[in-house]
C-alpha cells in the first residue's frame, strides 16, 4: 500500500500563519495567544484564508446554511460516500494555535499530499470546518456540526445570540458565510478528526498519537441568582440576600461534588461569574455564573445535575436568593466507531508510531458527526502537560506531522486507492 508523507514544514507554516489572525499579546502568560471567536471579523478573515488554501489544493468548496465549509476532492466513483476529515477554526478568547486548526489544516495538507503523490481514491475525500465549535460566543458548543448532523435545527442555531444580542443568522450574513448548501450533510463513509489531546495522557505514555475511544457527556448551564442590593456597612449580616455569597457556595459545591466520588469521574467548572451591580460597598443583588460539567457516565451526569439543582434551590431558604437555570448545551457520552479506530491503529502501526487509546475529556465535532456516520479521532500530544485553552498550548512540529501522517494514511485506507 502507498504510504503518504505529508509536508510537515508547509503544515507548520500554515498553522503559524493562521495563528496570527486574531493573534494578541496575552498579559497573563507573556505569550502570543489567539482570540478568534466564531463569526467575528477575525473568524471571517481566517475562513477566507483557509478557503483559499482549500481552493489552491484543488478542492471544490461549498458553504452550508450554518456556515460550515467543506472542500471536496473527487473520487473515482462519485456515487460513493466520502471520507470526511475536519474540525474547527474558531477559538476560545484565550486560545492557542492548535485546537481545531490542526485537524482542518492537516486535512488540507492531506489533500495536497495526495495531489503531489498522484494518488487517486475510489471515494471522494472531504475536509471541513464547523461553525462555533467552542461555544464561547453564542453559548452552545459544537453548534455547526450539531446542525450538520441534525441534533440541533437550523432555526434554533440561527436564533442564538451573543452577549451583545447579535444573532448567528445575522453574523453569518454579515461575514458572508451564510452559504446556500443544505445544512444536513450527507452521511460520510467515515469521519476522522485529528486534534490536539489537550491533556496529559499521551505525554505520560511517551507517545505522540492517541486513538480516541469516545467523548464524555457535557452539560453547560447558566445559573442566575437573584438577591437584593443593600448597603455593605449598615445591613446586618443576618438580614442580607447576598447573591455573591450564594454564587460562592455553588462554586465550592461543584468542586465538592467532583471530590466526593458520588458522581464518578465528574469534572465541574464555574468558568464565568459576574456580580451586579458590582460595587465595593453594595451587597450583590445578582450573580450570573456558568456551570460546565463533564462525565463519562450519562446516568451519573444526570444525578449530578439533579443534585446541583436541589442545592441551588436550597439557597433560597438559606440566603433568600432565588435560582433560575438556563440550559446552554448538553451532549451525551459518545463511543467512537471501532472499525475506524482499528484503521487508525493499523495505520499508526504501519508508520511505526506508538499510540495509546484514550477517552476525550474535551468536546469535539466528531461526537456530532458520529451520529450520522462511523467516526473516530486521532489525538496529537501537547507539551506543558497538554495544557490548552490558553496561549501555553503547544504541540511541536514532529507531533503535528506524525498525527497528520496518520490522518493521511488512515484516510487513504478508508477511501481506497484507485
Ligand atoms: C471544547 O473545547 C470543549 O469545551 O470541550
Ligand atoms: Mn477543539
Ligand atoms: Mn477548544
Amino acid at each position: 500500500m502507498t504510504v503518504i508523507r505529508v509536508n510537515r514544514d508547509r503544515l507548520w507554516r500554515n498553522l503559524m500563519q493562521l495563528k496570527e489572525i486574531g493573534g494578541y499579546d496575552d498579559a497573563a502568560t507573556g505569550l502570543r495567544g489567539v482570540r478568534r471567536l466564531a463569526l467575528t471579523d477575525e473568524d471571517a478573515e481566517a475562513r477566507r484564508l483557509v478557503v483559499s488554501w482549500m481552493t489552491e489544493a484543488g478542492l471544490t468548496v461549498r458553504v452550508d446554511r450554518i456556515g460550515n465549509v467543506y472542500g471536496e476532492r473527487p473520487g473515482e466513483d462519485p456515487t460513493l460516500a466520502c471520507v470526511l476529515m475536519g474540525s474547527h477554526i474558531d477559538t476560545v478568547a484565550t486560545g492557542g494555535a492548535f485546537d481545531g486548526a490542526l485537524g482542518v489544516l492537516g486535512g488540507i495538507e492531506v489533500a495536497r499530499s495526495m495531489n503531489e503523490a498522484g494518488i487517486r481514491t475510489r471515494r471522494p475525500v472531504e475536509v471541513g470546518f464547523f461553525t462555533e465549535e467552542e461555544g464561547v460566543r453564542f453559548g452552545t458548543d459544537m453548534l455547526g456540526s450539531a446542525v450538520a448532523a441534525g441534533r440541533l435545527t437550523l432555526g434554533h442555531a440561527h436564533g442564538l445570540t451573543d452577549a451583545g444580542g447579535a444573532t448567528v443568522r445575522d453574523e453569518l450574513a454579515r461575514i458572508g458565510f451564510d452559504g446556500p448548501a443544505p445544512e444536513a450533510r450527507p452521511a460520510p463513509h467515515a469521519y476522522i478528526e485529528c486534534h490536539i489531546e489537550q491533556g496529559p495522557i499521551l505525554a505520560s505514555a511517551g507517545v505522540d498519537i492517541g486513538i480516541v475511544t469516545g467523548v464524555q457527556a457535557i452539560s453547560w448551564q447558566r445559573l442566575t441568582l437573584a438577591g437584593e442590593a443593600a448597603h455593605a456597612g449598615t445591613t446586618p449580616i443576618t438580614a442580607r440576600h447576598d447573591a455573591g455569597l450564594a454564587a460562592a457556595e455553588v462554586v465550592v459545591e461543584v468542586r465538592r461534588m467532583c471530590d466526593c466520588g458520588d458522581f464518578g469521574q465528574l469534572r465541574g467548572t464555574v468558568g464565568s461569574l459576574a456580580l451586579a451591580p458590582g460595587q465595593t460597598n453594595v451587597i450583590p443583588a445578582a450573580a450570573v455564573l456558568t456551570v460546565d460539567l463533564r462525565n463519562p457516565d450519562d446516568g451519573l451526569m444526570t444525578a449530578a445535575e439533579k443534585h446541583l439543582a436541589e442545592f441551588a434551590a436550597g439557597l433560597a431558604e438559606r440566603h433568600g436568593v432565588a435560582a433560575t437555570w438556563q440550559r446552554m448545551a448538553k451532549t451525551a457520552a459518545v463511543t467512537f466507531d471501532e472499525g475506524v479506530q482499528a484503521v487508525i491503529a493499523e495505520t499508526a502501526d504501519a508508520l511505526g508510531l506508538g499510540y495509546v487509546r484514550a477517552m476525550s475529556g474535551a468536546g469535539h465535532d466528531a461526537q456530532e458527526i458520529a451520529a450520522i456516520g462511523p467516526a473516530a479521532m486521532i489525538f496529537v500530544a501537547g507539551e506543558n502537560g497538554g495544557i490548552s485553552h490558553t496561549p501555553r498550548e503547544y504541540s511541536n512540529p514532529t507531533a503535528c506531522g506524525n498525527g497528520t501522517d496518520v490522518l493521511a494514511n488512515a484516510v487513504l485506507r478508508l477511501a481506497g486507492q484507485a
